[in-house]
């Protein structure tokens, strides 16, 4: 009731702010159902199929590699108090994400839903952003990593690297993909995986800088696994051009990383999968075919969800809530005067890599493959329904306005370290427990202070769009014809125990 309020005076604002783009949309209508025709059947079929040739090594990295990126993945090693894998935010057992709004990094305990951070498990706050589902993402098409797109493909040589990434000319040369170039930056974030200043090796390089070269981050790392025999066997056998123990770099470790997400999270067996590459044996159910027509022709989500993987890989801006911490971006610092935490609470999206104004609040569109098992939904995993996130799309100002932080999943984070002062007053301590309440205000701030909501609301390029309940039903049952039954059940990935010999639970 409270969203159809709102619908009529949204749309109006909608359409008359974005003019240019409705009618781009109102294109993108017509282009779906007008794909390639198979020979002796006259469906149509809105993209090209998935095949091996659209994935990084052809789909067939060496198997050394990706044992070796399997033992990675899942070894808290990586992590600067050796607490937290890969895998803590990308589990098999949640569909290779967490299964949680935002997730507490290192310091927590536990995994998903359980995870909490308590008394002997302190946290540095909330990660700002959605955990994302790891498939498809070796996929040659996925040239800008993360929900901003700030590890990425360097078309222009600039960069010896051959990436854009915020660790500039420190980035090492050598990484087999903009996937690869990705697994350098989880271990350098304090609150995902590297802990903070002055309690580990890795930490404190990162605090003055050091990234590359000798005894950078990435070094400190690598020394750690040079160290461990049944690592310098794995990587001797992924790498034989590797003599001995010192030959072993992080870069090789990225890129084993990369071919196991490869290999591991790859999702091209869906019914609809089967149906792009045979229709007439491999029809959809009627209500998925009914949606597949609606998300191609009138419902207009090919017009950002295109290609074979449903994303164009590009930055769009639809409304969809922030909560959370964000990455502290903007000028508003009413947080600030009414609880005294400095923190700036919003998150401009791509804005933070381009500095282009157009481009506030826009986040890279997901692939939807294997969608219906990744929530909660959203960069910031507002939304813990699939007909909630789906729903946010027919109107996405109303339904911004609406929002109900209640629905997201916020792990319990009773013991937060704040940073006060800097250089040789710099302190890590408690947030002191009379002012938990105000620290915690953050979670929801964005949502509730109007002026912040209207920036977020005013960049949407995203039209409202009638659609019936049937019509809903029918695009989230296509939505559901896009999972990979063998997606459903992954915990084969899970190795027993790693080389490090630390534990794998969490
Ligand atoms: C504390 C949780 C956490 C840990 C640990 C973590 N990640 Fe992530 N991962 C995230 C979040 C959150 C994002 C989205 C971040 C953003 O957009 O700023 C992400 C994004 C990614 C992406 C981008 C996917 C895409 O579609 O662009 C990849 C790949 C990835 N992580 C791999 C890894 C690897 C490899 C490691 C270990 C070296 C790792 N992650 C460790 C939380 C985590
Ligand atoms: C204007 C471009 C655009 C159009 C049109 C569009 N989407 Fe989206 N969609 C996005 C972007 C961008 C996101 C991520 C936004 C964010 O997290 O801030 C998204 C997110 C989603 C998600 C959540 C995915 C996840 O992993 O969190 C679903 C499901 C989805 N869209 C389905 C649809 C459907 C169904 C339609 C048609 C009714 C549609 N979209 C139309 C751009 C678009």
């Amino acid at each position: 009731m409270r969203r159809q309020m709102h619908m009529a005076s949204a749309r109006t604002r909608a359409l008359s702010r974005r003019p240019v783009l409705y009618s781009a949309l109102a294109a993108g209508l017509t282009v779906g159902l007008a794909g390639p025709m198979v020979a002796g059947n006259d469906a149509p079929v809105p993209v090209p199929a998935v095949s091996d040739a659209d994935f990084h090594h052809d789909g067939a990295p060496r198997e050394a590699m990706v044992a070796l990126g399997r033992a990675l993945f899942f070894d808290k090693i990586l992590s600067g108090n050796r607490n937290i894998s890969c895998a803590t935010c990308h589990h098999p057992a949640h569909a290779s994400g967490d299964g949680v709004s935002l997730t507490l990094g290192e310091g927590a305990a536990g995994l998903g839903p359980e995870r909490a951070a308590g008394p002997d498990q302190p946290v540095l706050g909330r990660v700002p952003r959605n955990s994302q589902a790891l498939f498809n993402v070796g996929a040659r098409e996925f040239v800008r990593m993360l929900h901003d797109g700030r590890v990425e493909l360097d078309t222009t040589g600039s960069l010896p690297s051959g990436f854009w990434t915020p660790a500039r000319e420190q980035l090492p040369p050598g990484l087999d993909s903009a996937l690869a170039a990705q697994a350098l930056f989880p271990v350098l974030s304090n609150v995902e995986m590297a802990g903070h200043q002055g309690e580990n090796e890795i930490a404190d390089a990162i605090a003055v800088n050091r990234l590359g070269g000798p005894d950078g981050a990435w070094d400190l790392l690598a020394q750690r696994l040079r160290a461990i025999p049944d690592y310098v066997a794995l990587f001797s056998a992924a790498y034989p051009e590797i003599e001995g123990p010192d030959g072993i770099t992080y870069v090789h470790a990225a890129n084993a990383i990369a071919a196991f997400e490869t290999v591991a999270f790859r999702a091209d067996a869906s019914p609809f999968d089967l149906y792009l590459r045979d229709p007439d044996a491999n029809p959809l159910p009627e209500a998925a075919e009914r949606g597949m027509a609606l998300f191609y022709g009138e419902a207009g989500c090919a017009a950002c969800h295109s290609g074979s993987l449903q994303t164009d890989q590009g930055f769009h801006a639809i409304a969809m809530p922030q909560i959370g911490p964000g990455k502290g971006d903007g000028a508003d610092d009413s947080y600030w005067r009414e609880t005294g935490f400095q923190r700036r609470l919003e998150d401009f999206g791509r804005y933070r890599v381009t500095f282009d104004p157009a481009d506030l609040y826009h986040f890279r569109t997901p692939s939807l493959r294997n969608v219906a098992l990744t929530g909660p939904w959203g960069h910031a995993g507002a939304y813990a329904t699939l007909e909630a996130v789906v729903r946010h799309h027919l109107d996405p100002i109303a339904a911004l306005e609406a929002y109900d932080i209640d629905q997201a999943v916020l792990l319990p984070a009773a013991t937060v370290i704040e940073r006060s002062g800097t250089g040789s007053e710099l302190r890590f301590g408690p947030v002191n427990p009379a002012r938990r309440a105000d620290h915690a205000l953050r979670d929801g701030w964005v949502q509730q202070t109007a002026a912040l909501r209207q920036q977020i609301a005013d960049a949407s390029e995203l039209p409202a769009r009638d659609l019936s309940d049937a019509q809903v039903a029918d695009l989230i049952a296509f939505l559901h014809a896009l999972t990979d039954p063998t997606s459903r059940e992954l915990d084969h990935l899970v190795p027993a125990t790693v080389p490090s010999g630390l534990p794998v639970a969490d």
